[in-house]
């Protein structure tokens, strides 16, 4: 029923300077592959079929990393590489099914998902910002698995010091995994937060949204804020929070992102003990 994904990366990334200057944040490597394509897959995962990109300027890598790569290809043919050959072929999605917009200011989320408009139709659309990593069954097709109409965002608990960094819901019935979101604002301050329920860059939002961004109310940091335009969408349609099942890191942050390297690679059978056993021996050190 959702077959369109949208993923933001104009943002600047300025948390991450120097390293994002000319590289965009989405293409920093989790272990070793971009927090971009982490995102990719998931929403594939989700049954996804159509992925639109709202980029920015200095942010081509992330064009060359979905294409083909001829030179690289035919060395790795010629090298008899096969298995890093099927990996980088088989990042190429089919012809036509990704689309990239042109951000021209990062004036805001809202107003990078809004750039993608004339692209969607009448239609339920995810979006997922990749510099909020999951590890874990994917988040968005168990998103999908229990939507039904209207807009849904995945929401965990975070530690009430902290509201200022997330959105943060109203809730109303809780009925489990789903939640009811009676109210939602961004980034309040603890003393004002309406709960310690946080919104996770995973989103499956309804044609009114658009509607609501096109307005183009700037809010919390002067930008347009895709929690304001889904908060003016309760009442008329359904909103849920999704308590998903994986671990979420925010790679936007530096400790987020050196937390999902070492998670990312405590998962994986080829670097598990190496690193254990390193981090042990290092611990003893200091
Ligand atoms: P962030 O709030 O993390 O902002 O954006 P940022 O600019 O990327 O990073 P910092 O705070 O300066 O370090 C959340 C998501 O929204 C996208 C970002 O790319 C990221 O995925 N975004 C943000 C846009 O696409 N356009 C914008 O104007 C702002």
């Amino acid at each position: 029923m959702i077959k369109k994904a949208i993923f933001p990366v104009g943002g600047l990334g300025t948390r991450f300077l120097p390293a994002t200057k000319a590289l965009p944040k989405e293409m920093l490597p989790v272990v070793d592959k971009p927090l971009i394509q982490y995102a990719v897959e998931e929403a594939a995962a989700a049954g996804i079929e159509e992925f639109i990109f709202v980029t920015g300027r200095n942010k081509t890598a992330i064009e060359d990393h979905f294409d083909h790569s001829f030179e690289l290809e035919e060395t790795l043919f010629a090298k008899g590489k096969a298995a890093a050959l099927e990996t980088v072929r088989g990042m190429i999605h089919e012809p036509g099914t990704v689309a990239y917009v042109r951000q021209q200011e990062p004036a805001g989320l809202g107003h990078a998902v809004w750039c993608a408009r004339h692209l969607i139709h009448d239609e339920p659309v995810a979006v997922l910002l990749a510099d909020d990593l999951i590890l874990g069954p994917s988040c968005l097709a168990e998103m999908v698995a229990s939507y039904q109409g209207g807009n849904m965002v995945a929401v965990m608990d975070v530690p009430k010091s902290e509201t200022g960094s997330y959105g943060i819901i109203t809730p109303g019935a809780d009925h489990g995994q789903l939640i009811e979101v009676s109210g939602l604002v961004e980034k309040p301050d603890p003393a004002n937060a309406p709960s310690n329920i946080g919104v996770v860059g995973r989103y499956i939002i309804e044609s009114g949204v658009f509607a609501q961004l096109g307005t183009q109310d700037r809010g919390a940091g002067n930008e347009v804020q895709l929690t304001d335009a889904l908060a003016r969408q309760i009442g008329k349609v359904p909103f849920h929070g999704f308590r998903f099942s994986g671990e979420r890191f925010d790679c936007g942050s530096k400790i987020g992102f050196i937390q999902a390297n070492i998670a990312f690679a405590m998962s994986r059978d080829d670097l598990a003990e190496p690193l254990a056993s390193w981090i042990k021996n290092r611990m003893a050190l200091s």
